[in-house]
Order: structure tokens, then C-alpha cells, then sequence
């Protein structure tokens, strides 16, 4: 058995000594969406502190736990702060909770996050729905020995954002009236923000968003056979787009002062697929 699964198998009871409950979709929540995990039917919680050789996560203000509860009818984990690779940990540490989720039963995958906007057409606030990413600036997180278990060496990642759970997602905001763009999300290292010259980059690769995690995530979540969809925030405009220098805080307050609308969609969106 690999390092990885048995690593996963410790924390896998870690986390059943305290809850046999059963998820079927899965959340990572970004910046300023915390709070949504508070607004579910609690069944329980589990901090990543409680969870054996589970990476801890030291951003302010990302909480570290695991909430398992219901929303609507549907059984969910939600990962309240997730690890981020600029924290110092290898991939496949940044990924584990993923893989943990699908290990404890999550057939989906939501993945949330705050972005910069690439694509000049987007605005601070908007909402992009994630068709694709590029993750070529930072490193497979199935590098190293193949974790027969969960899945094969040469995974496909021909449609890593399930185009049925795409559907399902924009009909949900057609419904609510949020209008939510389409794009192409791509992962780098961070934590420095992006240089105007890296921005023009990532626009010519064909980028529309820019953030410092989810694609690892997916690419995780594939491998073993989750669905995925991801959706981000977009907080502001990337690097050399406006006049303004980018800072934690720009991104932090457009993240909240869209949060309510972010989580209506994503409570949606769990009942939509769920
Ligand atoms: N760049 C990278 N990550 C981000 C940004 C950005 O502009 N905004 C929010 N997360």
C-alpha cells in the first residue's frame, strides 16, 4: 500500500471514531463563503486538529474543520478552509482532504474560490462557472507513486468540470437570477499576487480567472472518479488591469459583500446535484 492511501486510511478513522455519517456531495469553500458551513443542518464537525496527520491550515481567517450536516435533503461534508500548496505542503498533502472526502463516500465535488479576472470583460463580484483549468504552474498532485486504490496512473482529464453538473448549475442561477459567467480557471503557486507580465501570460494560455488553488483539487477529485464542478468569485481585476495594487483585503471585502448571493447559489446548486 502507498505512503498516501495509508496516510489516508489513519485519517479515514480518525474521522469515523467521531461520525459514521455518510456525504454524497462534497464543498470546498474559498474566501468569504466560511460562513455557509455555519448556515447548514449540523450533524457534526470535526477539526482538522482532531484528524491524524491531517496538514493544518495557518491562513487568518480559514477556519479548519470538516462540517458534516444536510442541505435541503442532501448529505454533505463541507470543508470549512481548505490547505493551500503556498502554505509549504506537498500536493499531496494540499489534496488529502479532497481525497478524504471521497474516501468517506462524496460522489461530487463543489469547489469554491476567490479569483482574480483575467478575461476583460469580467468585474469585481461577478461569478464564473469553471469549464476548464490549467494547472501547468504547479505540480501534478499525482506525482509520485500511483495510489492504485483510488485510481489509474494516466487519468483523463478531458472534462474535469462535469459539463451534466455545468447544466445543472447555470439552469440554477437562471433561476435565481444570478448571472454567472463561463471561463477557463488557472492555478498558480501564490501566495505572491500575479506580476502584470505573468497576467498577460496566463490571458494569451487562454485563462479567464486567477487563483492559488482548485485545480490540484480537481485533478485529485478526477483521478478517483468524483464529479467536479467549481465556481469562482471573481474579487477583483488581476494584476496590471487597473490602477490599483492588489491586496488580501480588496479581495476579502468583495468576497463578503458578494457572500449572500454566493451562498444562495451554492445552497442551489447542492440541492440541483445532490
Ligand atoms: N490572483 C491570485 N489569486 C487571487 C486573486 C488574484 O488576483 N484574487 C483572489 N485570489
Amino acid at each position: 500500500m502507498s505512503e498516501v492511501y495509508e496516510k489516508l486510511i489513519t485519517c479515514r478513522k480518525s474521522v469515523r471514531a467521531k461520525t459514521d455519517f455518510q456525504p454524497e456531495v462534497a464543498l470546498i469553500l474559498g474566501s468569504g463563503l466560511g460562513d455557509f458551513a455555519d448556515e447548514i443542518q449540523i450533524i457534526q464537525t470535526v477539526d482538522y486538529t482532531e484528524i491524524e496527520g491531517f496538514p493544518v491550515s495557518t491562513v487568518a481567517g480559514h477556519k479548519g474543520r470538516f462540517v458534516f450536516g444536510y442541505v435541503g435533503e442532501v448529505p454533505v461534508v463541507i470543508m470549512q478552509g481548505r490547505v493551500h500548496y503556498y502554505e509549504g505542503y506537498p500536493m499531496k498533502d494540499v489534496v488529502l482532504p479532497t481525497r478524504l472526502m471521497g474516501m468517506l463516500g462524496a460522489k461530487k465535488l463543489i469547489l469554491t474560490n476567490a479569483a482574480g479576472g483575467i478575461n476583460f470583460s469580467f468585474r469585481p463580484g461577478d461569478f464564473m462557472l469553471i469549464t476548464d483549468h490549467i494547472t501547468t504552474a504547479v505540480p501534478c498532485p499525482l506525482i509520485g507513486e500511483n495510489v492504485e486504490e483510488l485510481g489509474v496512473r494516466f487519468p483523463d482529464m478531458s472534462e474535469v468540470y462535469s459539463l451534466r453538473l455545468r447544466e445543472i448549475i447555470q439552469k440554477e442561477a437562471e433561476k435565481l437570477s444570478i448571472p454567472l459567467r463561463e471561463g477557463v480557471y488557472v492555478q498558480l503557486t501564490g501566495p505572491a499576487y500575479e506580476t502584470p507580465a505573468e497576467i498577460r501570460m496566463c490571458r494569451s494560455w487562454g485563462g479567464d480567472a486567477v487563483g492559488m488553488s482548485t485545480a490540484c483539487e480537481a485533478v485529485a477529485a478526477r483521478h478517483m472518479g468524483m464529479e467536479v464542478c467549481g465556481i469562482s468569485c471573481i474579487t477583483n481585476l488581476a494584476a496590471g488591469m487597473s490602477s490599483q495594487k492588489l491586496n488580501h483585503k480588496e479581495v476579502q471585502e468583495t468576497a463578503d459583500r458578494v457572500a449572500g448571493q454566493f451562498k444562495k447559489l451554492i445552497r442551489a446548486v447542492v440541492r440541483g446535484i445532490g
